[in-house]
């Protein structure tokens, strides 16, 4: 195949240094590609107006695989002050760009792995039979549903008549919320549709398959939520039972599931949600793996082959300005390796997670976090590699 061109988005703050740093990884892995830049983030929207141009959506449309950073988000009334002074009067109001590439090109798969490297100082550990210190290992993936449920965007303060006539229907609207001013009433919606709740599931029970887990839970509260979480595993027990036999279905309630990762996170393997729960879940899964420099995602449209690799962690703007960056790159460089496996290129992707592991195991290169220091700009003298050196250790070990 010839040579892959790859949309790179670096963002704002640390997300412009992680990406810098994953792509030399990548290529001293020997990854042979081309690069071109996607504009996105808060330089956009204070001098453009527009925080993901429709450049940069064409670039995507192209080339269908972009590597993320991280961009600067602020609420309503901050955005609206820092846009450049021309731009201040024409009623522009900012929405997140990376929810709005999800959106765009129905980003509807998302998938956050978390597993636990030999060696890493912040693996969680708990306390076992005759107080001894266990560290159980973790290897999750989570499929969370992108672009529906909670975050669909569906929702009102004050509603409009119609949408508060039809709540009226409701029984329980009717006995539990008819007292309230419509004025003081706001709604937000969960909506799932058969069809993407399908292609989540389908995607968590391939990936167990095609892996070899042994099970795949849901993770929702049908008990509660009987609707949307309801059908959701509902459709997950019929999938289960026609075409993934030899995988085991778990089913468990969101807030429960909070409590026993810590208790066994070692027995859960895929596990998948809708779009709020699969975002609780994940960041609860990454705490135990070393958090935010080690979680990373991929969110992809099956239909299209397009998909978007990101770490978790956002711009971390307080860092941003640090004469030496001190972040950990490993979160960017994991995300670059789904990317990887994504386009095929497995061997390339398990010779880097390779590398990470040998440096992880080592422990003589370890950035603040893993250091379990307070980030501030001195921790490079006191020890901590900084993001470059982290970097140059993988790319050492390749
Ligand atoms: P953040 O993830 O940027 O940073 C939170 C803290 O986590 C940092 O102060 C740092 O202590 C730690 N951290 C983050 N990345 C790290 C790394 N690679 N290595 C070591 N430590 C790391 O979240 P925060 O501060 O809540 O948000 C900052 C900005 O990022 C906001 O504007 C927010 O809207 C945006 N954001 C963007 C996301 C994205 O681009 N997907 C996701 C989350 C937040
Ligand atoms: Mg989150």
């Amino acid at each position: 195949m010839g040579k892959r061109t790859i949309v790179k988005m670096p963002g704002d703050g640390i997300g412009k240094v992680v990406l810098d740093e994953a792509i030399r990884v990548l290529d001293a892995a020997g990854f042979e590609a081309s690069y071109v830049n996607g504009d996105i983030g808060w330089e956009f929207w204070c001098n453009e107006g527009n925080p993901l141009p429709e450049r940069t959506i064409k670039l995507l449309k192209e080339h269908k695989i972009g590597l993320f950073g991280a961009i600067t988000s602020k609420p309503k009334d901050a955005a609206t002050a820092e846009l450049s002074p021309a731009l201040k009067d024409k009623g522009l109001v900012y929405s997140s760009p990376i929810v709005g590439l999800r959106q765009h090109f129905g980003l509807d798969i998302c998938m956050r792995p978390c597993h636990s490297y030999k060696g890493n100082p912040l693996n969680f550990i708990r306390r076992g039979q005759n107080n001894t210190i266990e560290e159980p290992e973790v290897d999750v993936v989570i499929f969370r549903q992108n672009t529906e449920g909670l975050y669909g965007g569906v929702e009102w303060s004050n509603p409009p008549d119609d949408v508060y006539n039809a709540l009226l229907t409701h029984p329980k609207f009717r006995k539990n919320f008819e007292w309230c001013p419509k004025e003081e009433l706001s709604v937000s919606t969960r909506i799932f549709t058969k069809k993407f709740t399908e292609r989540i599931l389908r995607a968590a029970f391939e990936h167990a398959k095609k892996y070899g887990y042994k099970s795949v839970t849901v993770c929702e509260k049908p008990n509660v939520i009987r609707e949307t979480s309801g059908m959701m595993y509902q459709m997950a027990k019929a999938i289960q039972k026609a075409d993934y036999p030899g995988i085991e279905l778990w089913n468990t309630n969101i807030d429960a599931q909070m409590m026993w990762l810590t208790k066994n996170p070692e027995d859960y393997g895929v596990i998948v949600a809708g779009n709020m729960f699969g975002d609780i879940v994940s960041d609860g899964f990454a705490g135990l793996i070393g958090g935010l420099g080690f979680a990373c995602s991929a969110q992809f449209n099956p239909d299209t082959g397009i998909g978007v690799f990101e770490p978790t962690h956002g711009s971390a703007p307080k860092y941003a300005d640090y004469p030496v960056s001190i972040v950990n790159p490993i979160a960017m460089i994991e995300s670059a390796c789904m990317m990887l496996d994504f386009i095929d290129e497995n061997a390339i992707a398990a010779k880097i997670r390779k590398a990470v592991a040998e440096v992880i195991a080592e422990g003589k290169v370890r950035t603040y976090d893993m250091m379990k220091m307070a980030g501030r700009p001195d921790v490079v003298e006191k020890g901590a590699a900084s993001t470059r050196q982290m970097a140059d250790a993988i790319i050492v070990k390749l």
